[in-house]
């Protein structure tokens, strides 16, 4: 495997040669001089504090290439949530946050990133537009932490390259695509609007409504943008507190989102209530049937399916078969006519 090392010093530099070259083949040069000269690279590891101005503009002055390499692993110095959001911005397909002198740790974690770095099969189309994807909504989490305007203008460019990729190539290639070269609340994000999509292609939706529900898909968790990292990553079950702040995610992501420009009124009401059930027992206002319309209803069922079918390091991937089941099993909460119509996006498509 072929890995290029960029790093904003030399003691970085030197520490990740050692700890790859015996599994890798290496090259590496500091990020004011990068020029990613080398050919055929399957992966890419920036260790680069992002809060400093210079490496991000050495970063973007290299994004172009940067960005053809399948595999870009951004290292942080610190585990913050802006850094996170800058690396995804800046095109990072997983980002790790520890100190690079940790020598035994970041072993174990590279190695992990790295693991599946093979060159894949997937159409160039869909992981193109799965990078600009990700790169969006690190930039919109970006503008809800900063409270500024989401600009809908990009958005939505980039999610009809998503639909188009995907009427072109198939959901399948999107789901292997987005679930092996992106992480956390991206890759959930990706997936959801993916998944939602190809429901409303399979649907027959008109391309408006087409692009109010993939606007819906890849703003509608937002507002975890204020929920810390540590809770939104954590393994296995959360305490009633934790629980209790997640919840806030759908109210935060209208507060964020309610001034931008472009920002419809269904779009604020899908964000509000993605979590809603059509028996009452979703949040924040546990609204009932009537009162939940059809966009959010698909939505919601692209929500779920999605959260069950990612890949997370802590928990397995479920089949898609399974997490069908799963949905089937929700009585009262979904709409049926819809959960039916779901099964082909689901199991086959
Ligand atoms: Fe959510
Ligand atoms: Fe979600």
């Amino acid at each position: 495997m072929r890995v290029h090392v960029i790093g904003d010093n030399l003691a970085k530099l030197a520490t990740l040669r050692a700890l790859l070259e015996r599994q890798c083949s290496i090259t590496s040069e500091l990020i004011g001089d990068a020029e990613i000269r080398a050919d055929a690279l399957d992966a890419v590891v920036v260790a680069a504090d992002l809060r400093s101005v210079d490496n991000i503009t050495a970063i973007k002055r290299i994004g172009n290439r940067l960005n053809r390499i399948a595999k870009r692993i951004f290292i942080l110095d610190q585990k913050l949530r802006l850094s996170e959001v800058q690396a995804y911005a800046l095109g990072a397909t997983a980002v790790l946050s520890n100190p690079v002198g940790r020598a035994g740790l970041m072993a174990k974690l590279i190695d992990k990133k790295l693991v599946d770095a093979s060159p894949d099969r997937t159409p160039p189309d869909i992981q193109e537009a799965a990078a600009i994807g990700a790169a969006c909504i690190a930039s919109m989490f970006s503008s809800a932490l900063h409270r500024k305007a989401v600009d809908l203008k990009t958005l939505k460019g980039s999610g009809r390259k998503i639909t188009d990729s995907i009427a072109e190539a198939g959901l399948s290639h999107w789901l292997a695509s987005v679930r092996q070269h992106h992480e956390g609340t991206y890759q959930h994000c990706l997936l959801v609007t993916g998944i939602a999509v190809d429901f409303g292609l399979s649907l027959g939706l008109s391309r408006t409504d087409l692009e109010r529900l993939y606007l819906a898909a890849m703003l509608h968790d937002i507002g975890k943008a204020k929920i810390p990292l540590a809770i939104l990553d954590k393994p296995g079950r959360l305490e009633p507190e934790e629980r209790t702040l997640v919840e806030t995610h759908p109210a935060a992501g209208y507060e964020a989102l309610k001034g931008s420009e472009g920002v419809t009124p269904e779009l604020l009401d899908a964000v509000l209530h993605h979590h809603e059930f059509l028996d009452g027992s979703g949040y924040p206002d546990a609204l009932c049937s009537e009162s939940i319309p059809d966009l959010v209803r698909i939505l919601t069922i692209s929500d779920i399916f999605a959260a069950l079918i990612e890949h997370r390091n802590y928990k397995p991937t479920m089949p898609r078969p399974q997490a069908y089941q799963t949905i089937q099993g929700m009585n009262g909460k979904l709409e049926k006519p819809l959960v039916m119509a779901f099964k082909e996006v689901a199991l086959t498509r």
